[in-house]
């Protein structure tokens, strides 16, 4: 074997005894179990030939994307990256998703459906990774725009991308990547749009649900959720002060997004 196949072999080793102790220590021997068979079935699902061929599409035609919108704007947002191999002071990368970005175009389709909701708004994207949603979103009138992230490496990439971006499109110049774990970020008290992609499990987004029903009572004010391939929607369901008033269907297992208004209904 050589070498450095070798070192990639201890690597992972390495990281799933990481992840699988810290699975027992906190879904317990049980949980950890029904985890791994969930990943088991999946993986197997993946593999029937109509499947494998259906994903090699869809990836080449995203990776198109992702590519051109990174040569265009000179960033570097393209390249996913697990979850295991980022660093963070965090308990929560367990229930961390890897770093993956938002296709453009589905980001205005999702920005087009929530309607005038950017002016004199900040934008917050938790778990901003390399920024990319960030600098979409400075394509509209945000009074501010956040990204919270909680991967130091992601943290330094985004920052990068945000002094590199060049786009005669961008209207809004405030933004700032802040270095936090979502579960503990306090939202400041202007009127707000949330933005998620699928960042992380319930562990996190339920006390991030509740950090947003605290803020609406200590300070009422349109609040937009803007909810991007919603696998934990009914959390954001659940919360009496918002209202769904969009989602949109994605494959046929899942939504693609779901959109929660909090006030002042303004829906295009
Ligand atoms: C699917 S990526 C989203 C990327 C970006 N929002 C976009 O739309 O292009 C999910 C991101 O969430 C981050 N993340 C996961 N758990 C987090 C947590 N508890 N706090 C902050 N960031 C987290 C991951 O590091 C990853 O960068």
């Amino acid at each position: 074997m050589p070498f450095s196949s070798f070192r990639l072999a201890i690597s992972d080793w390495r990281t799933t005894r990481k992840v699988v102790r810290e699975s027992i220590r906190v879904r317990g021997v049980s949980g950890t179990f029904a985890q791994i068979f969930r990943q088991v079935y999946y993986s197997i699902r993946k593999l029937s030939p109509s499947r494998r061929r259906a994903r090699r599409v869809r990836e080449e035609a995203l990776n198109a994307s992702y590519r051109d919108f990174d040569m265009v704007y000179g960033v570097d947002t393209t390249t996913p990256i697990p979850i295991e191999t980022l660093a963070t002071d965090s308990d929560n990368w367990l229930f961390g998703n890897r770093y993956e970005p938002i296709v453009p175009r589905e980001f205005h389709d999702m920005m087009h459906a929530a309607g005038e909701v950017a002016e004199g708004r900040v934008f917050i994207d938790l778990g901003c990774g390399k920024g990319r949603a960030l600098l979409l979103a400075s394509e509209y009138p945000f009074k501010r725009i956040i990204g919270v992230e909680f991967a130091s490496e992601l943290v330094r990439l985004a920052r990068e991308n945000l002094l590199r971006y060049r786009n005669t499109r961008q209207v809004c110049r405030d933004l700032e990547v802040i270095e936090a774990d979502a579960a503990t970020y306090s939202f400041p008290d202007d009127p707000l749009v949330i933005y998620l992609f699928n960042p992380f499990g319930p562990e996190v987004l339920a006390p991030v649900v509740e950090a947003v029903r605290r803020a609406l009572h200590r300070q009422p004010r349109p609040v937009t959720i803007l909810y991007y391939k919603p696998v934990h929607d009914r959390l954001w369901a659940g919360v009496p002060e918002l209202q769904r008033v969009t989602a949109f269907p994605g494959d046929s297992r899942s939504l693609s997004y779901s959109i929660y208004q909090s006030s002042q209904p303004c829906v295009g």
